[in-house]
């Protein structure tokens, strides 16, 4: 067995995540976590949001077992088997055989992915999020991002640059080019809550009517 991914930042930012989640969710729902690289967040808020089922999922599945480790450390049972999930395909998940519905989620949650995926994976999730989510339903994204009323900070600029030196299609993104996207897809933003390291996590919801 390969050794659990850690992450660093996931443990410090799990914490203050946590705190958000649970002055913005209902003590229940299903959620379903885009991108969950190691498993350490859906490990620590399923156990912190015991009314809630969460589902896992990955472009990569190299890291379930990760995911899987982590969240048997935590002694839950409120999570799924993690899923494979490209937020670019035209499908994320089959209709229900029972229901003939697509599954639909409370919750989903994405951390981190925009700035290290390409710009269309910001289309992609935001398509699948209007598809998949219940009529109230909220898409959750944290990271970094620049705002055009908001003066940048140093170290944004240089993660931006460093990103882009990995690979030219990553970048931190500016919120206001998020927010056109979820448009197209009928979402949009709800709630703006400042983060440590300057991040953001923001709630999108669907436009009424
Ligand atoms: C920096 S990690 C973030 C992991 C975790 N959410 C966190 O905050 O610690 C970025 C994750 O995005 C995933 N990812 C990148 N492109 C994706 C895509 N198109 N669809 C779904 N996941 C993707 C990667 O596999 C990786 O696990």
């Amino acid at each position: 067995m390969p050794p659990p991914d850690f992450s660093p930042s996931a443990e410090q930012n799990k914490h203050p995540i946590l705190d958000k989640l649970l002055a913005v969710l209902p003590a229940q729902g299903a959620a379903l976590e885009v991108a969950s690289g190691t498993g350490q967040h859906a490990a620590w808020f399923a156990r912190h949001l015991p009314g809630w089922t969460w589902q896992p999922s990955d472009q990569q599945p190299q890291g379930f077992a990760s995911i899987q480790h982590h969240v048997t450390q935590a002694g839950v049972s409120n999570v799924q088997t993690p899923l494979v999930l490209d937020v670019c395909a035209a499908t994320w998940l089959p209709v229900d055989p029972t229901t003939r519905e697509l599954p639909c989620f409370d919750l989903i949650f994405c951390a981190n992915m925009l700035h290290i995926a390409s710009w269309e994976a910001c289309a992609g999730l935001m398509r699948g999020a209007a598809r998949h989510l219940a009529p109230q339903g909220r898409l959750i994204t944290y990271g970094p991002y620049f705002e055009k009323a908001v003066p940048t900070t140093q170290s944004n600029l240089d993660f931006d640059a460093s990103l882009r030196q990995r690979n030219p299609a990553w970048g931190v993104r500016w919120c206001e080019d998020v927010a056109l996207e979820a448009a197209k897809a009928g979402l949009q933003l709800q709630q703006r809550h400042p983060m440590p390291a300057n991040n953001l996590l923001l709630v999108w919801q669907r436009v009424p009517g």
